[in-house]
């Protein structure tokens, strides 16, 4: 059974083979490729899912079943396919099919597949980009030995609003940062070879634009002008084609007034234009037939058209290739020859993902039992979620709490929610596997006095008198507020993040008892809580952390680990000011709270709470006055910056050293800040050491609004510190 393809390629096209079977994919895929009518070359185009409305369409078309449709080779993936069996069966019936061309299965693995890590925000929080390749590489390592070869992640989406859901699946606000998180993502996830049994293809979704939804609404309409888009959305997407990911989704916006899934100019122009990108490009989710609401194609025909016509390789659900593509080539609207294209890359994936020479190499149910839950992966996992953790506040030195301690109030029901903890967008992550905070704190041996202090649904406060009894029998506090787990994510855009009054007074409330409190903020975005921020001695923002989520939160409240994370997005600290960012433009009336005509509000201040590249440690950083090689450069001569950090605590601990650039005089007007270097470093007491920053093109260069990275002569400010809002300046001059 497993070898159909290849016998049949041997039949079918002995006269195309050279003297030996070719080698390179690319040829292998021609080869087949030659073999294939139109239906079967359409078949390849077409990703079914196996949730929602399945008998419906598949019915509708003439066939019994998704088995029988894959059995006459009209699909060339299947998505949401997520049983070892079930995958079996569709990869048997794909075999039967005339070429026996095997499927593709793919999935969202956002964080995780059974054994869940941090949400991707909290992931980005760790400033570790090897902790974050690592955690992406036993993703894949779980998902491929589940049967799935394909993950729809990372989404690499620049987003500067909280108010959309989905900023918790991406790497925050920065462009320089977040190109650098979409390459550790894509290097986790597929490796040197997407063919080894612990690499699947990664995705980088959703080209382009997604992140800026007009208000923060999901799915809404995004307008910005070329030149922002190449300086802060686009570095992501450039990166990750560089770093060969081997497909790209369509985002579900427009761009420049046109849907993005027949957007000529992001699919053809750039993707396949500028970066020479050779993978593969998927629609998102029935977006070609979403072109028709977006009133952009008159009726699904249209969208088909339109959609293969710019480049959209395989149709996700909606099903208009399946029912359009072969009159479309037929009447010559659309060229043959670019079915051709998108098939032989779809093929080609499939030869690189090694399906061709063992279809069922990703079914072995031994594998899949000594790969799940492993203790190998769980310690990873606990790894990967102590590091995002975020120490945002520690007056006298609250944190870490004493092990000594016996008696703790544990308060508010997130402390002890699976669900919650798990966080949203799991995949099939193991709800029964997830450690709560309150079963870790039971498991070392604390007496735990619980309150649930407000209700989870209203956010009210429910039974204040019971907390605060808790807490006074008690040594310690450790309250959990936040939103819910399902909040953030897709279709969860918000207009409120201030967190309930509920939850805000009872903090207090346990404030006032003068026992000392830890409050875990909890959430899938930046979040609003200023009357904690000003009370509470201690706060962590410990965003959804995933499988380990107890043991790592203990490892961090005990001090068994020193949390070194850092924001990386802004947290506002009104609502009015979303968007919000450092990288805001100077403006012809910089903000001055004395004069009233410059860039303010009238009743809010601009600050943020938080701001980008913020967090704190158990130990004590200081910066020498920063030095740069040359002062002054010839254009294209490089520099570099040395800062020397000690820690000056008594724990060893990890800093962040981050390096921000300001041209200060371009043709187009430049932020006050950019981040263009970090470097994570682990300091024991006492130790210093002496942090080098190369400082060239691609620190001191922009895009013009054509597109064209330039580094023009002029004065720059070089800045370094371990926050974007706490930085040494140092001027540099590039020469004419
Ligand atoms: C829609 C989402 O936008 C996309 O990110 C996801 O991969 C697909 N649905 C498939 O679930």
């Amino acid at each position: 059974m497993k070898y159909t393809f290849l016998s049949g390629l041997l039949l079918l096209s002995v006269s195309h083979l050279s003297a030996s079977t070719p080698t390179d994919n690319w040829q292998r895929a021609d080869l087949l490729l030659q073999q294939m009518t139109l239906e079967e070359k359409i078949g390849q185009m077409n990703q079914i899912s196996n949730k929602s409305k399945l008998t419906g369409p598949v019915s509708e078309r003439g066939f019994k079943s998704l088995v029988e449709l894959v059995e006459n080779g009209m699909a060339g993936s299947l998505l949401n396919v997520t049983d070892l069996q079930s995958i079996r069966t569709y990869q048997e019936a794909a075999l039967r099919s005339r070429l026996g061309i095997p499927l593709i299965f793919g999935l969202d693995v956002i964080h995780g597949m059974r054994t869940i890590s941090p949400i991707p925000l909290g992931e980005a929080a760790s400033f570790d980009l090897e902790a974050i390749e690592r955690s992406a590489r036993w993703a894949a390592t779980e998902t491929a030995a589940s049967g799935i070869h394909w993950t729809f992640a990372p989404m690499v989406d620049i987003s500067t609003d909280a108010r959309w859901g989905r900023v918790m699946e991406g790497a925050g606000e920065d462009p320089y940062y977040g190109a650098q998180v979409a390459r550790a993502r894509i290097r986790g996830f597929q490796g040197d070879d997407l063919s080894a049994p612990n690499t699947i293809m990664a995705c980088c979704k959703h080209f382009a634009g997604y992140g800026a939804a007009t208000s923060g609404k999901d799915y809404n309409s995004v307008d910005m002008s070329r030149g922002h888009f190449y300086n802060y959305y686009m570095p992501p997407y450039k990166a990750a084609a560089e770093a060969g990911v081997a497909t790209f989704m369509n985002a579900f916006n427009d761009f420049d007034g046109i849907p993005c899934t027949g957007n000529t100019f992001l699919l053809q122009e750039l993707l396949r234009g500028r970066w020479h990108y050779q993978g593969f490009v998927v629609s998102d989710w029935n977006s070609v037939e979403e072109m028709v609401p977006h009133g952009y194609a008159a009726n699904r025909k249209e969208a088909a058209k339109a959609a293969a016509n710019a480049g959209c390789d395989m149709e996700m659900c909606s099903l208009c290739y399946f029912d359009h593509l072969k009159e479309l080539v037929e009447s010559g609207e659309i060229p043959e020859q670019k079915i051709d294209e998108a098939v032989r890359r779809i093929l080609y994936a499939k030869f690189e993902l090694g399906l061709f020479d063992d279809p069922m190499r990703y079914c072995d149910t031994n594998r899949l039992r000594q790969t799940v839950l492993s203790s190998q992966i769980r310690a990873a996992a606990r790894d990967m979620a102590k590091r995002s953790i975020v120490l945002l506040k520690n007056d006298n030195q609250t944190l870490p709490l004493s092990p000594k301690i016996k008696h703790i109030a544990l308060i508010g029901p997130l402390c002890d929610s699976q669900l919650d903890m798990r966080g949203g967008w799991a995949a099939e992550g193991v709800v029964d596997s997830i450690v709560t905070l309150r079963r870790a704190l039971t498991d070392r041996g604390y007496t735990i006095h619980y309150a649930e202090g407000y209700n989870a649904e209203t956010g009210l406060e429910s039974n204040t008198a019971q907390a605060l009894q808790a807490a006074c029998q008690s040594d310690a506090v450790i309250v959990a507020v936040g939103e819910r787990a399902r909040d953030s994510g897709e279709a969860r855009s918000r207009g409120e993040l201030n967190l309930p009054s509920g939850q805000q007074e009872l903090v207090k409330k346990l404030v006032s008892t003068g026992k000392p409190v830890v409050v875990l903020v909890m959430g899938g975005r930046p979040l609003i809580f200023n009357d904690i921020k000003n009370h509470a001695p201690a706060i962590l923002f410990t965003w959804w952390l995933g499988t380990e989520a107890g043991n790592a939160l203990c490892d961090v409240l005990f001090g068994d680990y020193n949390p070194g994370a850092k924001l990386p997005m802004t947290f506002p600290a009104h609502m009015g000011q979303i968007p919000i960012y450092y990288y805001y433009k100077s403006t012809g009336r910089p903000a001055d709270p004395n004069k009233p005509h410059t860039t303010r509000f009238i009743d809010i201040d601009n600050a943020p709470a938080y701001p980008f590249g913020y967090g704190l440690s158990y130990t004590t950083f200081t910066f020498s006055t920063p030095r740069l090689e040359k002062t002054m450069i010839a254009p294209g001569e490089k520099t570099c910056l040395r800062v020397t950090v000690t820690n000056t605590g008594k724990r060893s601990g990890e800093e962040v050293v981050q390096l921000y650039v300001r041209d200060r005089f371009a043709s187009l007007t430049r932020p006050v800040k950019e981040l263009r270097g970090f470097q994570k470093i682990m300091l024991s007491p006492g130790e210093s050491r002496t942090v080098e920053f190369p400082i060239d093109q691609e620190q001191l260069g922009f895009y013009t609004n054509e597109g064209n990275f330039i580094v023009e002569p002029g004065d720059f400010d070089i800045m370094v510190g371990n926050s974007s809002d706490q930085l040494q300046t140092v001027s540099l001059t590039v020469s004419k």
